[in-house]
Parts: C-alpha cells; sequence; structure tokens
C-alpha cells in the first residue's frame, strides 16, 4: 500500500489547476445508461473512483473509450448485464447510482445493498422509497437490491418527499424520472452543483429536467434519450482543500479552473477565520497575503450551506489558528476518524458526538497517521504540509479515489512530498478492496 512521506514547513507558492469534480462525474457517467447512443464526458477526473466507474459500465456491457486521458465516450447500446455486483459496491457506494438508470430504461436491476462505512451507515431506504413512489417492486435478496418497473417496463411519475436531503438519492430519482410516464416532483430535493450538472446533462440527452439546484424539481418523462456532449463542473471540494492548504502554510497559490460560486459558504467561513481570498475572475481564486488565522465555528449542512466533504480539512485549519473553535457535524454521524491521528501529531480537539472542539494555535508534530476515508485523508496532509519534522501517511488508496494526483499538484507549488510506493502484503482487511468504501 502506497503512503505520503511528507516534511512539513513550506510555504505554498504558485500556480495550481483544478480537476473534474468527482461526484459530478460519478452520476453522469452512470446517465449514459439511459440511451443506446454515445455520450461524450470531457473533464473527468483521473482518480481511482472514475476507473471503478467505468469498469462497472463495462461489465454491465456499455463501451467506454478514452480518445484523451480526460475524456470518455460511453456507448450502453449493448447492455447485458442489470446489475451492479458486491466486489464494485462495496469499492464504491456510488456504484448504486446504476439502480435509476437501468431501472427506467431496462425496467430492471440489482444492486447489492451497501453496508456501512468509515463515515456512517449510510443507508439507501430513500432511494428505494423513491422508486417504489415511481411505481417499482423493490425486494432484498440475499443482500441485493431488486427492483422491477410495472408490468409494461416503464416507471410512473410520482411525487417524492424525501424525508433527508440526499445527493445520490436525488440523482437516482431524477435519472429514473426522465424515461417515466408523466411528471415527477422531488420535493426536498439536494441542491448540489453536482446535481444541477447531472441536470444539465440529462437535459441535453433530451430529459425535460426543471428546477434542479432547488429543493424541487419537476421532470416530464420522455420516451428516450439520445446521446449528448457534455463537460464536468470543477471539483469544489479539491479547490477548498488548496485554498486551506495556502492558507495553513502562509502560502500564496493561484487556484484556476475552479468554480467560486459552487463555494460561497466555503468561501464566506474562511474570510471570516481570517483567510485572504480574492476573486480575480470567475475560474480563478487568489489565496494568500498577510493571513492572521482565528478560530471560527462551522456547522456542515448540504449545499448551499458548508459541505461535509470539507469539514476534515477545516478541522486541520482550525488547528492552525487562534483560539477555541466548534465544528459540528450534521450530515454523517461518524466522520471524526481523522480526529485521532490529528492528535497524534499534536492537535487538541475533543469530541462529543457530533461536536468537535479545537483549541489553537497548535504546532503540530510529524508521525505516522492512517487515512481513514477520501476526506480524512486530505486533512492527514494538510497537517503534515505545516507539521515540523516527517509525516508519513498511510493508505493513500482513499485519497487516490478522489484527488487527482494531489502529491503531484503539492510539489509543483513547493510542498515537500512524495509517495512511497509499497508492494508489501498488506493485512488482513485492509486492502483498498476490502477497506470500508466512502463516496
Ligand atoms: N441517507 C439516508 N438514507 C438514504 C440516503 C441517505 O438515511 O437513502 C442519509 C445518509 O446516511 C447521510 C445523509 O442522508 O447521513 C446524506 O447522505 P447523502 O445521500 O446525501 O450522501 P451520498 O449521496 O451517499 C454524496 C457524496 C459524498 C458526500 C455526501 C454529502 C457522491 C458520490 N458522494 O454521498 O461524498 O459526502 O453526498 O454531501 O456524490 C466524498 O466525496 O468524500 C463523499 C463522501
Amino acid at each position: 500500500m502506497d503512503k505520503f512521506r511528507i516534511s512539513g514547513g513550506r510555504p505554498l507558492k504558485g500556480r495550481v489547476s483544478i480537476s473534474g469534480a468527482k461526484n459530478s462525474a460519478l452520476p453522469c457517467m452512470a446517465a449514459a445508461v439511459l440511451t443506446p447512443e454515445t455520450v461524450i464526458l470531457h473533464n473527468l477526473p483521473y482518480v481511482r473512483d472514475i476507473i471503478t466507474q467505468r469498469r462497472l459500465l463495462e461489465d454491465i456491457g456499455a463501451t467506454v473509450l478514452t480518445p484523451e486521458l480526460r475524456t470518455h465516450k460511453i456507448t450502453a447500446a449493448h447492455i447485458e448485464l442489470f446489475e451492479a455486483p458486491y466486489e464494485l459496491v462495496k469499492t464504491m457506494r456510488a456504484s448504486v447510482l446504476a439502480l435509476g438508470p437501468l431501472l427506467a430504461r431496462f425496467g430492471k436491476a440489482k444492486v447489492s445493498l451497501p453496508g456501512g462505512c468509515a463515515i456512517g451507515t449510510r443507508p439507501i431506504d430513500l432511494h428505494l422509497a423513491g422508486f417504489e413512489k415511481l411505481g417499482a417492486e423493490v425486494k432484498l435478496e440475499a443482500g441485493n437490491v431488486v427492483a422491477r418497473a410495472p408490468r409494461d417496463g416503464r416507471l410512473r411519475g410520482g411525487e417524492i418527499h424525501f424525508e433527508k436531503i440526499t445527493v445520490t438519492g436525488t440523482e437516482n430519482l431524477m435519472m429514473a424520472a426522465t424515461l417515466a410516464w408523466g411528471r415527477t416532483t422531488l420535493y426536498n430535493a439536494a441542491r448540489e452543483p453536482e446535481i444541477t450538472d447531472l441536470a444539465e446533462l440529462l437535459n441535453k440527452m433530451g430529459a425535460r429536467i426543471r428546477g434542479a439546484g432547488t429543493s424541487t424539481i419537476q421532470v416530464d418523462g420522455v420516451e428516450a434519450l439520445g446521446g449528448a456532449e457534455h463537460t464536468i463542473i470543477p471539483d469544489r471540494i479539491e479547490a477548498g482543500t488548496f485554498i486551506i492548504a495556502a492558507a495553513m502554510t502562509a502560502g500564496e497559490l493561484e487556484i484556476k479552473d475552479c468554480r467560486p460560486e459552487h463555494s460561497a459558504a466555503l468561501i464566506a467561513k474562511l474570510r471570516e477565520a481570517g483567510v485572504e481570498l480574492q476573486e480575480l475572475n470567475p475560474t480563478t481564486l487568489h489565496v494568500g497575503g498577510a493571513m492572521k488565522l482565528t478560530a471560527s465555528d462551522v456547522t456542515t449542512q448540504p449545499h448551499p450551506d458548508f459541505p461535509t466533504d470539507m469539514q476534515a480539512q477545516y478541522m486541520a485549519l482550525m488547528t492552525q489558528a487562534q483560539g477555541r473553535s466548534q465544528i459540528v457535524e450534521t450530515v454523517f454521524e461518524n466522520r471524526f476518524m481523522h480526529t485521532s491521528e490529528l492528535q497524534r501529531m499534536g492537535a487538541r480537539i475533543h469530541i462529543d458526538g457530533s461536536r468537535a472542539t479545537v483549541d489553537g494555535v497548535t504546532r503540530l508534530t510529524g508521525a505516522p497517521v492512517i487515512a481513514s476515508d477520501l476526506r480524512a485523508s486530505a486533512s492527514l496532509v494538510l497537517a503534515g504540509l505545516v507539521a515540523e519534522g516527517e509525516t508519513v501517511v498511510d493508505r493513500v488508496y482513499h485519497i487516490d479515489r478522489g484527488y487527482e494526483k494531489i502529491e503531484a499538484k503539492l510539489r509543483a507549488v513547493g510542498a515537500d512530498i512524495e509517495r512511497v510506493r509499497e508492494s508489501v502484503t498488506a493485512p488482513p482487511g485492509a486492502t483498498a478492496e476490502a477497506d470500508a468504501a466512502v463516496v
């Protein structure tokens, strides 16, 4: 298993370009299953989860061509398998996004039920209740979700009131509704930019979706969808991670190819905490200047509020801010796994249920630490960048799932970080394959 070795204490300086959003690319790739025609996606990030999603598409019979590194041409003309097997679902929960498109186009789908994972129990009950509202019969058989459309093979439009806001649930139902009879209305829908991006692609394919980006989405079903070409939006979480990297190291970074309007709550919070941020143009941010970081409380919430996917990185930042901050996690019940590792580096953090109290400023010291999930890994890398001495982050396959070449990007702006490749046999239960999936 690869590790990162980081020598802290160097301010980051230079320019960094943001890759495409993994969490938008994954549903957009799944959407290609809705049509026999070719869907061309540009700006896909080169990360492990995209490779896994590609494998899923190929396993079920789709053809995926890669004319360029970040472009996929996906043709789902000859789908032979209507399921996402356990081997894939256990490594990547987003495989459940195959359910909506398969059910909508072929009237049947089987997806292994994902178990709990490193950040919480993460059920998919809301997805399943939504499919039932669209007329599907949903059964659990031998650990698999088996869903069938009514006898004529086509879902019926319906009204779906999500009890809780769910991102992939909204995406799954929005995709399923595109080919249903009549109108579907999704209430209390997720409003993430990734939802809007997916709706944009679906509409290019011929779907009739209105209201994406608001909490009420209306989908008028159509007979069939066609091919389309689409460019994935930039990854707002990668951009946020680099902003924090610049702030923590008292560096100066120009962050290119991003969409600041997708990160309004994060940017406002970081400014409040003393981070100097300027929008140079609609796709470029500048971080740097005389920064005096001060503690500022935050509560994670669905978009447009502060994202849970930035909570771990923000916690690393708060260890370097003057004063006491409270960080409340409301989206997932178990997303403080990074805390004990940050504590090993000297951070003063106290956890009480869903609330973390961080006391800063702490001089962090390098230590061997273990990454537990994607965003937790990012927070450990950030801590390593300011720690005195050497930090070794183990199990970086978590970070490879969602950050494109993070060590190369960091090194290019002055960080002392290297990947140590290890081919030793992993201890039982500690391989990328067997580890809890977190997407
Ligand atoms: N939930 C249910 N039942 C459901 C669905 C969700 O109880 O049927 C609960 C979850 O357990 C959680 C909350 O609702 O407590 C929100 O979960 P959501 O469904 O929104 O999460 P997700 O769709 O599984 C996506 C991202 C995550 C991100 C969350 C929240 C993708 C592929 N994944 O997950 O990304 O944290 O939304 O914004 O889009 C990451 O990139 O590191 C990551 C974990």
